[in-house]
């Protein structure tokens, strides 16, 4: 039976660890398992631009011996010139996995559906996971830990904090989120990460107040406050989002250690001030590095282990 990789609610706690565990493996070691795609094809579907996600996908499946296959929106445009479970089922005659990058997550499960081969959510407008992956391992190298670390997301309450919020919940890491009003996180995946947390320990605190949130934190984290699919909205969004940007002043009122996150693409003098991200705190190139790994390590899990 295949198995997907469509959210970090789908891996239980032990299993997150242990894709940690693979991927800072494969990060010392990167000629491990070079051949462990040998002879395999996976299709890379993206219905969004992408630097991080396209390259550090195109690159560890050549790293593990694979043949990626760009399909971008002129190649396939989900349920426009075919639909998406035509796509899917037809994919799955040639190639061994699919990683896709869509608009609507409907289109992420629909292909998960009609598949016979992994399908891996490269982001979606609900959910990010293989950032949120990525951004633990970061997470675990600096600190070494996940307890009595408090990680703050300041600003849109988007694809990226759902998934944070699942991840942070899964390893115990408690977890504070400000947002201006009307801009919560989908409220069912905070149903869902509060679940968990209340089996971890962790807690998840929900304020519209930035200084609140990041008091104290060892991690500050902020996003675009206009994401990809929301360009429309943008001067709405500017407006609204006034007073959440992560500045010197923020990070004055975090942990003396606390490190600064993003999964870029950055928008500097908006969400985050120059100083921040090109700081000393900054550790948003080690993310971006992470993503290559933990990728690595997820498609190892996927393609090699047997799954009931
Ligand atoms: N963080 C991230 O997913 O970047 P890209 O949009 O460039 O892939
Ligand atoms: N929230 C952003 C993340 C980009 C990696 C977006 O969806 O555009």
């Amino acid at each position: 039976m295949k198995r997907d990789f469509l959210s970090l609610s789908d891996y239980s706690s032990q299993e997150i660890l242990n894709l940690l565990s693979l991927a800072k493996q494969l990060k010392l070691s990167p000629w491990q398992m070079s051949d462990l795609l040998k002879g395999k094809s996976i299709a890379l579907i993206f219905q969004k631009p992408s630097n991080r996600t396209r390259v550090s996908f195109e690159t560890g499946i050549s790293d593990l011996g694979g043949n990626a296959i760009y399909l971008g929106p002129q190649d396939l445009d989900l349920g426009k010139r075919e639909s998406t479970s035509d796509i899917a089922q037809t994919l799955s005659r040639y190639i061994d996995g699919i990683v896709a990058r869509v608009f609507s997550h409907e289109d992420i499960i629909g292909l998960s559906k009609s598949s016979t081969v992994p399908v891996i959510n490269a982001l979606s407008d609900l959910l990010h996971p293989c950032q949120a992956l990525a951004d633990l391992l970061t997470v675990q190298e600096r600190f070494l830990t996940f307890r009595n670390i408090r990680f703050a997301y300041v600003g849109d309450g988007n694809n990226m904090v759902n998934s944070l919020l699942m991840a942070c919940a899964k390893v115990g890491m408690s977890m504070s989120v400000a947002t201006p009003k009307g801009y919560d996180p989908d409220p069912a995946q905070l149903h869902a990460a509060r679940d968990i947390a209340e089996r971890t320990g962790a807690e998840i605190h929900l304020t519209h107040d930035p200084k609140e949130a990041v008091e104290g934190a060892r991690v500050v984290y902020t996003d675009t406050w206009v994401s990809m699919g929301q360009e429309e909205e943008s001067a709405e969004r500017l407006q609204d989002f006034q007073g959440y940007q992560v500045d010197g002043d923020l990070m004055s009122r975090a942990a003396k250690d606390a490190i600064f996150m993003h999964c870029l693409p950055a928008h500097r003098g908006q969400e985050v001030s120059a100083d921040v991200i090109d700081g000393p705190r900054s550790v948003v190139f080690d993310e971006a590095e992470n993503r290559l790994h933990v990728q690595k390590a997820v498609m190892v899990h996927l393609f090699t282990f047997k799954h009931q």
